[in-house]
């Protein structure tokens, strides 16, 4: 009954396969370097390994799109059986938490970030030099995987994410130096900084399950949108949140002189922000200022807004793949309609 349907919690409809992938993960980077290995293991350990909210989309997608669009007559071109294609999605789940975790341990070096999922981050535990090759050596195991998967599309999808992630910091970075930023602009960089990722891992899993162009474009605007969302609450959380309850620092962004979207539409009520803005934050009288016009305009509610937007869109994108009347299908497209409603309430 839908009743029961809407109290499935998405994360326990993929529990078992996501302690399957932890195990994985933490094989995966058991190497011959102890110390490397101990800095790369770190963000798998148990009880530190953080929401696995990605391999929970993408599991969840896999689920979702298991349904044939093609005419039962044309066989998978390599013959691939159901189980088969499973384990390539649930590789691709890997390799995504994998690339994830590579770039928060570059991040929390160019952030110098003292905290991370509630406990003090590599980067404070083992040094920069460390956290950098940790994140490399996480970045080389998730290529590593990649090519074992053998599809040059899928292939080509992921390395593209890379150079978006790091596409998007530089645009953070540079934009921070000029003190010019847009809406769109921060749009821009969030796509790449954050749904990029998310966007074509989930493409991806609709290329593994051989779907048609239209599942696979649905799959990869579903994962868009999730992500933009997800980061413009990340970037609110930013403002409203607490070290206790992010597990990092709070009011990071405005200390590093990254704008992100509530100030810019504090911006666009008051003008006289953008001043204050290029003065740097170096002072902290001037972030007090800044957070005061915050705090009066309706920057927060409008960037949620906007949250809410995407997040519906992602839902949409759900809506619109070809109908089924799978049971299980069809509890793992609730679950991704509501994780986007998580998203924008974060109850995760
Ligand atoms: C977190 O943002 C950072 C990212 C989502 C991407 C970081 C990307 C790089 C450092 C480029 C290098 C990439 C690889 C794959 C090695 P944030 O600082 O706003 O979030 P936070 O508050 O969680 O730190
Ligand atoms: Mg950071
Ligand atoms: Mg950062």
């Amino acid at each position: 009954s839908p009743l029961v349907l809407e109290q499935v919690n998405p994360y326990s409809l993929v529990a078992d396969e996501l302690s399957l992938i932890g195990n994985r993960l933490r094989e995966m980077v058991a190497v011959e370097v102890p110390k490397l290995a101990s800095a790369a293991e770190y963000f798998f350990e148990l009880g530190v390994e953080g929401k696995r909210f990605r391999p929970t989309v993408l599991l969840l997608m896999a689920s979702a799109l298991h349904v044939s669009t093609l005419p039962e007559s044309v066989p998978d071109d390599l013959n691939r059986s159901p189980i088969d294609v499973r384990k390539r999605q649930q590789c691709m789940a890997e390799i995504t938490e994998m690339i994830h975790v590579a770039s928060l341990l570059h991040d929390d070096v160019l952030d110098d970030a003292d905290t991370r999922r509630g406990v003090p981050s590599l980067n404070v535990r083992m040094g920069n030099k460390l956290s950098v090759l940790a994140g490399d050596f996480l970045l080389s195991r998730a290529c590593v995987a990649l090519s074992s998967l053998k599809d040059f599309e899928v292939g080509t999808l992921m390395a593209t994410v890379v150079e978006h992630l790091v596409t998007g910091e530089i645009m953070q970075m540079t934009s921070t130096l000029q003190r010019r930023y847009g809406m769109d602009q921060y749009m821009e960089k969030t796509y790449y900084k954050t749904a990029s990722l998310i966007a074509n891992s989930c493409k991806a899993i609709a290329l593994l399950a051989n779907q048609s162009t239209e599942v696979a474009v649905l799959a990869y605007n579903y994962g868009r949108n999730l992500g933009l969302a997800f980061q413009l609450i990340d970037d609110i959380l930013d403002f409203t949140g607490s070290l206790d309850s992010l597990g990092k620092a709070s009011l990071s962004d405005i200390h590093l002189g990254v704008v992100t979207a509530p100030i810019l539409f504090a911006i666009q009520e008051y003008p006289q922000l953008e001043e204050i803005i290029n003065r740097g934050f170096d002072d902290a009288a001037n972030v007090d200022l800044a957070l005061e016009y915050l705090r009066k305009s309706r920057g927060i509610q409008r960037a949620i807004e906007l949250a809410i937007e995407h997040a519906g869109l992602a839902a949409s994108a759900i809506d619109s793949l070809p109908g089924t009347d799978d049971e299980n299908v069809r509890i793992s497209r609730r679950a991704l309609v509501d994780l986007t409603h998580m998203v924008v309430t974060r109850i995760i």
